[in-house]
């Protein structure tokens, strides 16, 4: 029995789609958690970019069953977008897999998120729009409808208009938008969806569960980060979901005794996109520096990420709310041209020294990052295979991550490439 989760331990778009298809090789099963389409997971395999929302990043090997989680918002719309691109590049989804569990993104979530959004003004969150909180809402107040509903026409349109007798009421005399009409989603969701769809739909936790019984390798993969995530992150600036490794559990089905491998994926910088606290942002020619030679837009909506220097209190936390085995570190090679580096190794807040987390977010806001600073390697080390060809300044910089966050460091990426990456034997 054995499960591994690669997570996110940042805010977001750290390389875990890259990982993950990277050690999707030796698994059987690759599985989202949580999350949608807000989700943006790039995998570069022999020069060609592959960019995924909903379908999780093994969906590339033929041996890996790609199987979307109960804890995970479908919008089954783009769903069928995906899996057309994958087919019409010569990527089979025949074994796709969709939880019956999942909840669905309907048309209304998008709406209202854009709204709420709009209506929070300067204070908006910068969410992604695709109706990820709505759905998630929807869940908690138990007015959600699954992926299973759409086997089944009446329970479809029942629920649905239960859901919609409130959702239009917000509409209409709240937001004084037209009201959705439920025979649009009807035709859209049941009439075009559902019977493409239907062969995917499964039992979820029955499969992943005789994939580890039968001692086969299943991958978790987690979308958004740890600073992202609904209880740990920096409330109100996160997602809706749980993306911290223990929100494997609930999100696909299996105890905490499952999991046996926790990789943390960070950036040897930070990014982030949509509002929210950064103590190390970078609003100079570093940044942009950062933004530009790292690309740094977002797979999913392109806007540009805000850049800064890496976090080690933030490393330092996400070691301990993930219970993180190892760290893959990537884009390192972004450094490569710089001539100093910096890493944040605590904050000072109000004169004092916090080398964790400080709890109460309003310390956050005003926390000075205390600064170390490393000489760079100045030279070009995408082409690298083997650690013992790294420089010295990278060995350094490395080494210092490892020893200050308490967490080997498993695999570096240096490209984003699937073979550009070095192992690190710990
Ligand atoms: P995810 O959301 O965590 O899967 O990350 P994204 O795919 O949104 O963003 C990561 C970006 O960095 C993608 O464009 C990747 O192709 C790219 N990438 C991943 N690892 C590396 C690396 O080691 N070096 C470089 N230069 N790019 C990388
Ligand atoms: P991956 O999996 C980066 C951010 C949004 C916004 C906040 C809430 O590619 O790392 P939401 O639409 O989820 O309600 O938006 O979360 N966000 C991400 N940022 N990478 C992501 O996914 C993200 N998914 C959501 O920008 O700040
Ligand atoms: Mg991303």
């Amino acid at each position: 029995m054995s499960a591994t989760v690669v997570v996110g331990t940042q805010w977001g778009d750290e390389g875990k789609g890259k990982f993950t298809d990277l050690i999707a090789a030796e698994m059987s099963m690759v599985v989202r958690y949580q999350g949608g389409h807000n989700a943006g997971h790039t995998l570069v395999v022999n020069g060609e970019s592959f960019a995924l929302q909903l379908i999780p990043s093994g969906v590339l090997y033929p041996h890996v069953l790609p199987l979307i989680g109960n804890g995970v918002v479908v919008d089954p719309r783009v769903l069928l977008t995906e899996m057309d691109m994958l087919n019409s590049r010569g990527v089979s989804t025949d074994r796709l897999r969709v939880s019956g569990n999942a909840h669905l993104i309907l048309p209304y979530h998008q709406e209202l998120d854009a709204l709420h959004e709009r209506h929070l003004g300067k204070n908006k969150i910068g969410t992604t729009k695709r109706g990820i909180g709505p759905a998630y809402a929807d869940r908690a107040m138990r007015v959600g409808l699954r992926v299973q509903d759409l086997l089944d026409e009446d329970i479809f349109e029942k629920k649905l208009n239960a859901a919609l007798e409130h959702h239009n009421m917000v509409l209409t005399r709240v937001f004084n938008r037209l009201p959705i009409e439920a025979s649009k989603i009807m035709d859209e969701y049941l009439g075009e969806c559902a019977p493409r769809l239907a062969p995917h739909i499964a039992d979820s936790v029955s499969l992943i569960h005789e994939e580890l019984e039968a001692g086969r390798q299943v991958l978790l993969e987690g979308a958004q980060a740890t600073f992202l995530d609904l209880d740990h992150g920096t409330y109100p600036f996160v997602t809706s979901s749980n993306p911290i490794a223990g929100g494997a559990c609930p999100g696909a089905g299996i105890g905490p005794r499952h999991i046996d491998r926790v990789i943390g994926i960070a950036k040897a910088y930070v990014t982030r996109v949509g509002a929210g606290p950064f103590p190390t942002e970078l609003f100079d020619d570093t940044g942009d520096f950062l933004v530009d030679v790292g690309h740094e837009y977002g797979t999913n909506t392109g806007r540009r990420r805000r850049p800064g220097w890496l976090d080690l209190v933030m490393l330092r936390f996400a070691s301990r709310v993930n219970s993180l085995s190892e760290l893959a570190i990537t884009k390192l090679d972004v450094f490569d041209q710089l001539e100093t580096i910096k890493v944040c190794v605590a904050y000072d807040v109000d004169g004092e020294r916090h080398e964790q987390l400080p709890y109460h977010q309003s310390l956050l806001h005003r926390a000075t990052p205390i600064y170390q600073e490393f000489p760079g390697w100045q030279c070009d080390i995408t082409g690298i295979t083997e650690r013992s060809d790294l420089p010295a300044e990278a060995e350094t910089y490395l080494a210092f991550i490892e020893e200050q966050v308490g967490v080997p460091i498993g695999m570096v990426g240096v490209g984003p490439g699937r073979q550009q990456v070095l192992h690190f034997s710990s």
